[in-house]
């Protein structure tokens, strides 16, 4: 399809970079048709993280038949697609090529359009897709993107148009949560369980670090925190119940703060911005939210709070419904990709804004 050819037909999304294999068939004005998501977290948590070969092989066993059951819910065959777009990178690389392959495979048999779907780009415009949240997000917007795999801070100025603002110089917020959860003897992935234990709990018992709080831009660090608490808890003769707690609500404390302080830097690395879009599993903290939701605006201390907009969490956490959705934005302006279109584990956003 070329610029100016309106797309007709639905898109189908694939999705399988990290541990969710998922497929979703959206209309070309972003009506979702059928949508479905299988978690891997059964198959990992017995290892305490993602397992690469095991998250391979399960999405390779399971991406064919959800493809077939979204077509299905939404009564279309492949041939009366608009085009495939698939997840080639970021990620793990043999989800992105059992994700990219089948992609391919079903367009070269029907003679679709396929698109190559950069993750990142997912979670970034998944606030302008109508429905999805009360108001339409207009670029420009911020975006902090606060998964187990990522963390970073981005600025959306249009489709294809992104620049990092930051990003971790060590660990994904996610993953810490999920270290630290760890440390307290949760279950993987521990970031819920560790909100759940930090409601009983002091935040200000333990003096925790707020990594780079203060510090100019918006880049973020967790090790030093994750340290931390293994510091506090090494110190306790024995650990209690109600220590525990402390501890858990204490680093869930340094992480709502340190997040609030890093995104007010980005807001006035972009004074131009119409809202804070927050994606990711660890959007769904509450302590999260409610740090987030009084970032100064354009015009600084004392002005408005920019708008604080967070899509509903299965839209937040790893899906296709996102991959459909870039799919689609990028088949209307008429960007198709080769067939030969290698996935990449390593995928910056940038880039996209540079070609
Ligand atoms: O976006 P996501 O579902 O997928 C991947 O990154 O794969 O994010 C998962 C991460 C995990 O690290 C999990 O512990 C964290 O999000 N998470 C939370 C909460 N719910 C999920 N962290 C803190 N509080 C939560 N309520
Ligand atoms: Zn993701």
């Amino acid at each position: 399809m070329t610029q100016g050819q309106r797309l007709q037909a639905p898109v189908l999304g694939l999705e399988a970079s990290c541990d969710e294999t998922a497929a979703a068939v959206l209309a070309p004005d972003g009506r979702i048709l059928a949508e479905v998501v299988l978690s891997q977290t059964a198959e990992h948590a017995r290892f305490g993280g993602v397992v690469p070969e095991i998250a391979a092989r399960a999405h390779l066993a399971s991406l064919p038949g959800l493809a077939r059951q979204v077509l299905a819910e939404a009564g279309l065959r492949p041939d009366q697609l608009g085009g495939v777009a698939a997840t080639s990178g970021p990620g793990l690389i043999g989800g992105l090529i059992v994700a990219a392959s089948f992609g391919k495979g079903l367009a070269l048999a029907h003679g679709l359009p396929f698109v190559a779907v950069n993750h990142l780009e997912g979670h970034a415009l998944t606030a302008t897709l109508p429905g999805v949240v009360p108001q339409p997000v207009a670029f420009p917007y911020l975006l902090l993107l606060l998964s187990g795999g990522h963390c970073q801070c981005v600025a959306v100025e249009g489709v294809g148009r992104y620049r990092r603002l930051g990003t971790t110089l060590d660990d994904a917020v996610g993953e810490a949560f999920d270290k630290a959860a760890k440390l307290l003897g949760l279950p993987w992935p521990g970031g819920p369980a560790l909100e759940q234990l930090a409601k009983a709990g002091d935040p200000t018992r333990f003096p925790l670090p707020r990594p780079l709080l203060g510090r100019a831009g918006c880049d973020f660090s967790w090790s030093g925190l994750k340290t931390a608490v293994a510091h506090q808890l090494g110190k306790l003769a024995t650990v209690t119940q109600q220590d525990r707690a402390d501890l858990a609500a204490g680093f869930q404390a340094a992480v709502a703060a340190t997040l609030a302080n890093r995104a007010r830097h980005a807001a006035a690395m972009l004074p131009g911005a119409t809202a804070l879009v927050v994606a990711g599993g660890v959007a769904a903290n509450q302590a999260v939210r409610a740090a987030l939701a009084g970032i100064p605006g354009p015009g600084g201390p004392g002005a408005p709070a920019l708008p604080l907009v967070a899509p509903p969490l299965r839209l937040c956490t790893d899906n296709a419904v996102m991959i459909a959705w870039a799919g689609i934005e990028r088949l209307q302006r008429g960007l198709a990709d080769p067939l030969d279109h290698a996935p990449r584990p390593r995928w910056p956003l940038d880039e996209m804004s540079a070609a």
